[in-house]
């Protein structure tokens, strides 16, 4: 399975804070079946979480592989982040001080989760009139989509991409979450679904608990943890 949405990148924000919690949780994911992971850190967060893909990064990025060769992991570890929107965001993503997943078209973004519905929609039209295709972390914990969850066709429509969370989907985030990612996932608007996992304790990497229920539920584990992330990884996504 390839999990497209992991804070294991340690000691950047708040997921792995050590290269042997990361161990830890690449160990988690190995045993219950990932095979690629993508490497996402919060990002462009303003006054928390302000990464960039800077030598830090990438010295950090060489460290976990490296760490995962001797370790004899085999995962694959790809580079990308977990875009915070910001109006300059488009700037940013063109001058390569943030990156997409695989270095794609395909940027994986967040907004703050009271964010007004409105915003959204123009930062992913901005985002798409730029020739990016906008894969969005989560919407199901946004408080715009748990009131009006059917408001996200029109996000669909445009050309979004959708990811839910494993928590949200086996229900440890509250009832209303899982509802909202039930109603996503039922009108067929979801493209992925990843572990968003930050540690070991809570918000976890496996990705077998999940796999069973999507397929068990909707009859889409294959196509959600495997099928669209090879998709979305490969470079010629979008011109
Ligand atoms: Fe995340």
């Amino acid at each position: 399975m390839i999990d497209l949405h992991i804070h294991i990148l340690p000691g950047v924000d708040d997921g792995a804070k050590t290269v042997y919690t990361a161990l830890q949780m690449a160990e988690m994911a190995e045993d219950t079946g990932t095979d690629i992971m993508v490497v996402t850190p919060h990002a462009n967060m303003p006054g928390i979480y302000e990464n960039t893909y800077d030598d830090h990064y990438k010295e950090k990025f060489r460290l976990l592989e490296r760490t995962f060769q001797e370790q004899h992991l085999q995962i694959q570890l790809i580079q990308g982040m977990e875009i915070f929107v910001t109006d300059d965001v488009v700037e940013k993503l063109d001058r390569h001080e943030l990156i997409t997943l695989n270095h794609t078209r395909v940027p994986l973004v967040e907004f703050d989760f009271n964010e007004h519905f409105d915003y959204m929609q123009t930062m992913l039209q901005t985002l798409i009139d730029h020739h990016y295709q906008p894969l969005l972390a989560h919407p199901e914990r946004y408080r715009t989509f748990r009131y009006e969850p059917e408001k996200m066709a029109l996000l669909k429509q445009m050309g979004v991409l959708i990811q839910v969370n494993k928590s949200s989907v086996l229900g440890h985030f509250g009832r209303s979450i899982q509802k909202c990612a039930d109603f996503f996932l039922n009108h067929g608007w979801v493209d992925v679904a990843a572990s968003d996992a930050h540690g070991v304790r809570s918000r976890t990497p496996e990705l077998d608990d999940l796999y069973y229920y999507l397929d068990a539920e909707y009859g889409l584990a294959e196509t959600l943890l495997e099928d669209n992330p090879r998709r979305i990884l490969s470079p010629a996504k979008v011109k």
